[in-house]
């Protein structure tokens, strides 16, 4: 499949385009700073642009099978709009260009519960632009899928369990590998259209 991966140059990012290569898709990684991916493949195509700027993304776009955004901010505790203003401009990109399959990166802090609700005051700027990201999302009518996560880590293994509507029981992290995987996997398999699904290790 041909893939569009916006905040590739993120850990998580890394990790969709390095597993997806091996898997035989055509990776465009889309991001500001073109110097960071270091990587080389026939099948990777490094593209500078605006993650916020619908017009760069519609011209972009085009032509692929879905598209990814792993993005999250440099600064976490500072008020943002990047995810929602992001989430804005690509879909709309998409709904324009006729791409239709989405996966995003969300946090498992939305799902209920105490620790949660902890979590998300503490990120609160970030947890808020969170949100209004997945509700742009949700409103899209695209074949969105929402992957939530606990806290993520750099563990090398690429197992997750993952439940739609739900995160899984006793799942208190996930390596950034383990995610790609899913996201991918979601992809291949034709699984989680426009459900949200908790992922954990
Ligand atoms: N950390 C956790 O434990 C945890 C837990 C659950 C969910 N999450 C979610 O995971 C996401 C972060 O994943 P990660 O750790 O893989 O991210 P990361 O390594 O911090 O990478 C962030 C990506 O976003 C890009 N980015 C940031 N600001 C940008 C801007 N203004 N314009 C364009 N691109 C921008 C970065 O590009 P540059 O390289 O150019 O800066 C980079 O590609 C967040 O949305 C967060 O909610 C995190």
């Amino acid at each position: 499949m041909k893939l569009f991966v916006i905040g590739a140059t993120g850990r998580t990012g890394q990790e969709i385009v390095e597993q997806a290569l091996p898997r035989g898709h055509e990776v465009t990684a889309f991001v500001r700073s073109p110097e960071k991916i270091t990587s080389r493949n026939e099948r990777l195509t490094v593209l500078k642009g605006d993650t916020m700027d619908e017009n760069q993304l519609f011209e972009a776009i085009q032509n692929h099978d879905a598209v990814f955004s792993t993005l999250g901010p440099r600064e976490v505790f500072k008020p943002s709009s990047l995810l929602h203003d992001s989430a804005l401009a690509t879909t709309r990109a998409m709904k324009h260009s006729g791409v239709k399959r989405l996966l995003v990166l969300s946090a498992a802090a939305h799902f209920p519960g105490i620790p949660n609700r902890i979590v998300s005051f503490i990120l609160r700027n970030h947890m808020r632009d969170s949100l209004r990201m997945e509700d742009v999302v949700k409103g899209s009518g695209l074949d969105w899928t929402i992957a939530r996560p606990p806290r993520l880590t750099q563990g090398n293994y690429t197992t997750y369990r993952s439940r739609e509507g739900a995160a899984p029981k006793m799942g208190f992290s996930l390596a950034r590998k383990a995610v790609a995987a899913f996201m991918l996997d979601a992809i291949e398999q034709k699984k989680h259209f426009q459900k949200i699904v908790g992922i954990a290790k």
